[in-house]
């Protein structure tokens, strides 16, 4: 049977994952790089990491199911979007690149939306507001204060893209992430000639736009080398990790949303036509689906609030998990289920890293209101749980609130493992949560378009059905989804009274 290789160059490592063609993946492996941050909010890692990487996972991939290389039959690129990596002329790396969670551009996002006429007509042209962590304001911060760099840069690529020109000689991207850099018009699929010229970036800059499941060039002599792959073998467009794990989620037809509670929280809605929410809470990109969109909410630190509560005040019971051989998680999960829903009025804001949607606020933090002497362990960590929660509930509200139907919501990541977290999703959404047969999330949404791309299936769509089946499903409980009904407005309404406060506090810090 045909194999499909899925590549995901992520921010802590790259994943390949070997996938057969009925979609049952035979073997996969990551291998972990490091970050850079020589700056407070600076964010950078070096492409050649990622190359190693990608060398090292699929030579590992291939030796431990014994694959032989003439079985491989297309391989799918996904990866961390918003990454900018610069090229010389010779085609050489010309500086570390600057990563999605770099916050050094705020001036040049000033700048975009000034030079676009302003933040509505700049949504109109390319569907979002500028942001810290796109791709064009790194661009402009590149001309700014590395002139002699800019001067030298003929090319711009998303980290996926850097390893598909080591691939494959090309510089080629697809919609998927090509949406992330605010470069592209995203109604029309195509780089907007309109933004580039307000901005005078050239768009000789830019690579060329594939959709997701074209073929867009060949393995290379060289690489096929270094991988222990034949020459030959097509690489398809593939995507952004988000429409990427997407895939990897059937989240392919209207009505089928995903909230995945990993480090950050996301929810993700696919849609026929393009959706705009004219305040720009959430983001519109294209989807790896031919023709289609998305729709996505971004909460920073979802799962990565509860990772921070058990790293800081949990030290007694990260231990006694260890005694016990099981997973702290299990303990603090149990500790969360003595309390009781909305905790006797204390709230918790997950913002650690600031927030994205809804508030788009680099300067927002985390924070307890409403501590009393009543609450112990239990309510603490209940409290982030639900904090995270309501978060990704403000997304799926925008989302509602854009007249995309809701009619199932298939958990991901570390908040879907959980059966309290599962069923807290529940009654804090209010709705039916699902979970499906599929967890390896980027990797295997691009092992998928592969399979697609190359002839294996009509399309990404009937790759999904032929693979992916819902698993579980969970219920609100009727009381405990009127008691957050309840609570969440005030959720809402704290960030609304802390905001200018946070911005204060920010200046502070700086001093
Ligand atoms: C998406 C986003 C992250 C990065 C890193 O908008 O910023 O998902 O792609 O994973």
């Amino acid at each position: 049977m045909a194999i499909y290789l899925g590549i995901d160059v992520g921010t802590s490592g790259t994943k390949t994952l070997a996938m057969r063609e009925d979609g049952k993946i035979v073997s996969s492996a990551t291998v972990e790089y490091p970050l850079s941050s020589p700056k407070p909010g600076w964010s950078e890692q070096d492409p050649a990491h990622w190359w190693r990487a990608t060398v090292s996972s699929v030579r590992q991939v291939l030796k431990s199911a014994k694959i032989k290389p003439g079985a491989v039959a297309g391989i799918g690129l996904s990866g961390q979007m918003h990454g900018s990596v610069f090229l010389d002329r010779n085609c050489d790396v010309i500086r570390p690149a600057i990563l999605w969670n770099d916050q050094r551009t705020a001036a040049q996002c000033a700048e975009i939306e000034a030079k676009a006429g302003g933040r509505k007509k700049l949504i109109r042209l390319v569907a979002n507001p500028a942001l810290t962590g796109f791709t064009a304001p790194k661009i402009l911060w590149l001309r700014d204060h590395e002139k002699r760099n800019y001067a030298k840069t003929t090319q711009v690529l998303l980290p996926k893209d850097y390893i598909r020109f080591r691939l494959t000689g090309e510089f080629a991207t697809e919609v998927s992430d090509a949406s992330g850099t605010l470069l592209l018009d995203v109604k029309r699929r195509r780089w907007s000639r309109s933004l580039l010229e307000k901005l005078d970036i050239s768009r000789d800059l830019l690579p060329k736009v594939y959709e997701s499941e074209e073929v867009s060039g060949q393995l290379v002599d060289i690489a096929a080398g270094q991988l222990g792959l034949a020459p030959g073998v097509p690489v398809v467009g593939g995507g952004g990790d988000q429409a990427a794990g997407a895939i990897g989620n059937g989240i392919v037809r209207r009505g089928v949303i995903s909230a995945t509670m990993g480090t950050s929280g996301v929810v993700f809605a696919h849609s026929d036509d393009v959706q705009i929410d004219p305040a720009g809470r959430v983001h519109t990109f294209c989807h790896a689906v031919r023709g289609k969109w998305h729709v996505m909410g971004v909460v920073l630190s979802a799962g990565g609030s509860l990772q921070w509560y058990r790293n800081q005040l949990c030290e007694t019971e990260v231990k006694a998990a260890k005694r016990k051989k099981i997973d702290p998680y299990e303990l603090l999960t149990a500790q969360a289920a003595e309390a009781p829903p909305a905790c006797e009025g204390l709230y918790f804001l997950p913002y650690l890293t600031g927030e994205r949607t809804p508030h788009a606020d680099p300067n927002a933090r985390g924070a307890w209101i409403g501590l009393s002497l009543r609450h112990g362990k239990p309510h603490l960590v209940r409290s982030v749980m639900e904090g995270a929660t309501y978060a990704m509930r403000d997304c799926l509200e925008i989302i509602a609130g854009m007249k995309i139907p809701i009619r199932e919501i298939r958990l991901s990541g570390g908040g879907a493992r959980s059966k309290f977290w599962r069923q807290l999703q529940a009654d804090i959404y209010g709705r039916k949560v699902v979970t499906i047969n599929a967890e390896e999330g980027p990797a295997y949404g691009v092992a998928l378009l592969a399979a697609a791309g190359t002839g294996a299936y009509k399309n990404v769509v009937e790759a999904c059905a032929a693979t992916i089946d819902v698993t579980s499903s969970t219920a609100p409980g009727r009381k405990t989804k009127a008691a957050y009904n309840r609570a969440y407005p005030m959720y809402g309404k704290l960030y609304q009274s802390l905001k200018e406060d946070y911005q204060s506090i920010a200046e502070l810090v700086d001093e």
